[in-house]
């Protein structure tokens, strides 16, 4: 069997590594964009190129014969190569352009959950014009957050008291997103803002069935203590079983029943079955759980916390996706997780790129770290960082403190202008959101 691996960041070095563990043997293709050597080292064949063009990838696909092929990150869904790749009979884990919509398009997702009438939709509106977006702001009674509709890797997102200082602020970031299409779609979605914890489900979904994984918490800030700017996620944490230290059974039920409403919507507004991975981010408020957003890939970092525990053959669950023949026999280690990324120093608004780094895997193998290459390139055998998130380490114990310890012990034998969060998964750090839910839920 012959599998395709489109991308290459950590999240598809994590999947990289549980295709080739399969027990059905394929060999493993890789189109990347740059030379992740976690990723070449363990493919029998790989091609760089630009990932999101649709007609170099597919025709690498047919030539190598490929089976089947994953989508790692969301651009590519976005340029319809799922789409392209079925109408050559290959099949695809990810959805076609026009479901992916859900997360490539915030109005369209917004638009179905309400004409479906699926909960946990925030107070929102969607403009696509900078007059009436800005008379929306004026008028809103409380603080709200202000999403380009388009993808903007997860920094595009900016909350009044927060990224943005007042209504001026506010008003000046609504005249960027439309004066340079920020996100490159001119529209934008405002919503109230949410208080709360904020959560993520991934599931696997064959277009009908949607089966859970843990949940994770991510952490978009840069720096300690949830302060600094925006980046796409410095690190993650799941907890033995599948519900977070500071969350119910409950919420994660009521999760995966919103997802499922939104596959069920995706079909009947564009008659196309949504297939591949749903990624449902939330946020378990006072008044319950409320959609942020959906993504239609799996999360990066939150993939390293699921699949380095996944027990099921992925490969089989695929296969399982590819026949509409999802069942609710996935099974994850009982083991808890934490992820946290070394990123380059000045990230994400200067980060020092073509930097050398060194990292000594049999040293942190043998404490029980585990590596995944991120946004690095492998040049005459060094390997060096580039603009974005470079390396995530993953602790995996029966407790996230102890989980934790590992990656910070890995970290000792990680060298270069790096830098992390030190807090996460951190007792403090836990334990500040316990009480932040129970002070929300009053008890
Ligand atoms: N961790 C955020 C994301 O994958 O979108």
């Amino acid at each position: 069997m012959r599998i395709l691996l489109i991308g290459n960041g950590a999240r598809e070095h994590v999947i990289a590594k549980s295709i080739i563990e399969s027990t059905k043997n394929p060999e493993l293709y890789s189109f990347i964009s740059a030379k992740n050597p976690g990723i070449v080292r363990i493919s029998r064949e790989f091609s760089i190129g630009d990932i999101c063009n649709v007609s170099k990838v597919v025709s690498y696909a047919i030539d190598r014969r490929i089976d089947f092929a994953v989508v790692g990150p969301e651009a590519p869904l976005k340029a319809g190569i799922s789409d392209e790749l079925e109408a050559n009979g290959i099949s695809c884990i990810g959805p076609g352009g026009m479901a992916a919509q859900l997360e490539t398009d915030k109005s369209f997702a917004r638009n179905l959950m309400e004409k479906y009438r699926i909960e946990g939709v925030p107070q929102f509106g969607i403009f696509d014009s900078k007059r009436d977006a800005v008379n929306f702001i004026k008028n809103f009674n409380g603080d709200f957050v202000i999403k380009p509709a388009g993808l903007t890797g997860g920094k595009g997102v900016k909350i009044l008291g927060e990224h943005l200082k007042d209504l001026n602020e506010a008003k000046n970031y609504i005249e960027e997103i439309f004066d340079e299409c920020v996100g490159s779609i001119r529209k934008v979605v405002i919503e109230e803002k949410l208080i709360g914890e904020e959560f993520t489900i991934q599931a696997f979904v064959d277009g009908k069935n949607v089966i859970g994984m843990p949940m994770v918490q991510d952490h978009k800030r840069a720096y300690e203590g949830d302060t600094g700017p925006n980046t796409g996620g410095m690190g993650s944490y799941s907890d033995s079983g599948y519900i977070l230290p500071f969350l119910r059974k409950d919420d994660y039920e009521n999760g995966i029943r919103i997802m499922k409403k939104a596959v069920d919507a995706v079909k009947k507004e564009t008659g196309i079955s949504y297939k591949g991975f749903l990624y449902g981010q939330f946020m378990a408020t006072k008044e319950g759980v409320k959609v942020i957003e959906f993504n239609s890939r799996l999360g990066d970092p939150e993939a390293m916390n699921v699949i380095s525990i996944l027990q099921t053959d992925f490969v089989e669950i695929c296969n399982n996706i590819i026949d509409g023949n999802l069942k609710d026999n996935i099974k994850f280690d009982k083991k808890a997780t934490v992820c946290k990324y070394l990123v380059p120093e000045g990230y994400p608004d200067n980060p020092k790129s073509n930097s050398e780094i060194s990292i000594d895997e049999r040293e942190i193998g043998k404490i029980g770290g585990h590596v995944y290459y991120a946004s690095v390139k492998e040049e005459n055998g060094k390997i060096l960082t580039s603009s974005s998130r470079a390396i995530g380490v993953v602790g995996i114990a029966d407790s996230i403190f102890e989980a934790e310890e590992i990656v910070e012990n890995s970290m000792d034998f990680i060298k270069g202008d790096l830098f992390h969060r030190g807090d996460i998964g951190t007792r403090g750090l836990v334990q500040k959101r316990i009480e932040h839910m129970r002070e929300l839920r009053g008890h």
